[in-house]
């Protein structure tokens, strides 16, 4: 069992890194937990705002790419390990624009591995250390309708240039762990959802288009398939592979709850009508919603183009961390779903000024870029 105290924390000011921070000062308040964010489009410091006041807690802007501040921060703060959460994430916007992709995803995290080895490996360094890498199931490619879930032993075929910078990123982790001995954890997720989820991913999007009466955009046909987890399960798998996971190990972590895009989409159209439907206070609020007008949300779906490449499906084998570290997803899909779009009509603020600008810009420029 790890008895690491004190964290740098990145890209926490994104999704599941805010969730993330928030649940490890929950669990262990004693610990130091210091976040790195440069705060991109996707990050937002009022992600961590109920944690601020928090003595453990420090938030720090800058760059994962930044090796003098990463060195630095590890030196002055003692903190032996790193939970690497920092990325570009979104796969539309690897397709459109993948420059900031390789720099985040693969120089970035070479340069956190760097300052880690530079700390924990130099002189004067004693005690245990971790560095921790949140990855995806994409590396593994798509699967047919009758494949196997993915196993940690699948090999990497990843398909878009998002899936490939994150690829890449883990090689380097297993290289730092085989060629220096430095202690490395892997851990490749399913997709994710809860609160605080920047609204471009399909169930924050769809809830937040819902609310405006906006139409629900499906890609092709809506029959792909995506294996969705709530972000506190995540975290909570995340916490198992920190404190007993093996160094060198890599563990898969899902929610076992597949679902075509459109399955989950109509799920979400007919859990707003319930919702806005039973609620005056509801229907006074997003007087756009077709909830609150009596007709059903679904009319809202609309088919448009595929996503260029698009992984058909992914399913992945959570087995090894049943087994080995005891961890279970808790939350069923129609309970996670409920409490995270009560979430988003509850913070309305926050979407919509994540929402301003930036989102509207990209969705402006989408595929016009292309460096
Ligand atoms: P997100 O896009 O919501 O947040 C990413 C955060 O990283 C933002 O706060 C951003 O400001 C920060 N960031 C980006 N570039 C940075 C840089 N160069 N230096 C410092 N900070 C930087 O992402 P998310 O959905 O919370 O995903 C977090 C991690 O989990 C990513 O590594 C992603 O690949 C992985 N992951 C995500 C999912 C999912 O469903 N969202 C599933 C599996 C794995
Ligand atoms: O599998 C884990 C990955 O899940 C993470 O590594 C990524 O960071 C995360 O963004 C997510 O990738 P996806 O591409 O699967 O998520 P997204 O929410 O973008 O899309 C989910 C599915 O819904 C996918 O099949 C594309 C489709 N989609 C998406 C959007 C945004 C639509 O049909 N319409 C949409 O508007």
């Amino acid at each position: 069992m790890s008895q690491i105290q004190s964290w740098l924390v990145t890209g926490a000011a994104g999704c599941i890194g805010s969730n993330f921070v928030r649940y490890w000062c929950d669990q262990y308040p004693d610990n130091k937990v210091v976040v790195l964010d440069s705060l991109t489009y996707a990050g937002d410091r009022n992600s961590l705002a109920d944690l601020e006041t928090n003595p453990g807690f420090q938030f720090v802007q800058g760059d994962i790419t930044d090796h003098h501040l990463v060195e630095s921060l590890l030196r002055e703060h003692q903190l032996n390990g790193i939970v690497n959460f920092a990325a570009e994430s979104h796969v539309d916007r690897s397709i459109s624009g993948p420059g900031t992709f390789i720099s985040t995803n693969i120089v970035g995290t070479q340069r956190l591995l760097e300052a880690a080895r530079q700390v924990w490996l130099g002189d004067g360094f004693s005690g245990d250390h971790r560095f921790h890498q949140v990855s995806t199931d994409e590396v593994y490619g798509s699967l047919g309708d009758d494949d196997p879930a993915f196993t940690e032993d699948h090999s990497y075929q990843p398909s878009s240039p998002y899936a490939a910078s994150k690829a890449s990123a883990d090689h380097l982790v297993r290289s730092y762990q085989h060629t220096y001995g430095l202690h490395t954890s892997i851990s490749n997720c399913s997709n994710n959802y809860g609160p605080y989820q920047f609204p471009e991913k399909l169930i924050g999007l769809t809830i937040c288009n819902l609310v405006r009466g906006k139409a629900l955009p499906i890609y092709g046909t809506g029959k792909n398939i995506r294996d969705w987890l709530f972000v506190d399960d995540h975290c909570r798998g995340i916490d198992r592979v920190l404190r007993s996971g093996e160094p060198g190990c890599t563990y898969n972590i899902g929610g076992g709850t597949e679902l075509t895009n459109i399955e989950l989409v109509e799920r979400l159209c007919d859990l707003a009508d319930r919702l806005i439907g039973d609620s005056k206070e509801l229907q006074l609020r997003f007087p756009d919603s077709l909830a609150a007008k009596g007709v059903p949300s679904r009319s809202l779906i609309e088919f448009v183009s595929d996503r260029p490449g698009h992984d058909w499906r992914y399913a992945i084998d959570i087995s090894r961390i049943e087994r080995d570290l005891g961890y279970q997803p808790a939350t069923q899909i129609d309970a996670g779903l409920s409490l995270t779009m009560r979430w988003y009509f509850d913070n309305e603020a926050w979407w919509q000024s994540v929402m301003d600008g930036s989102y509207q810009q990209w969705i402006d420029t989408q595929y016009s870029t292309g460096d």
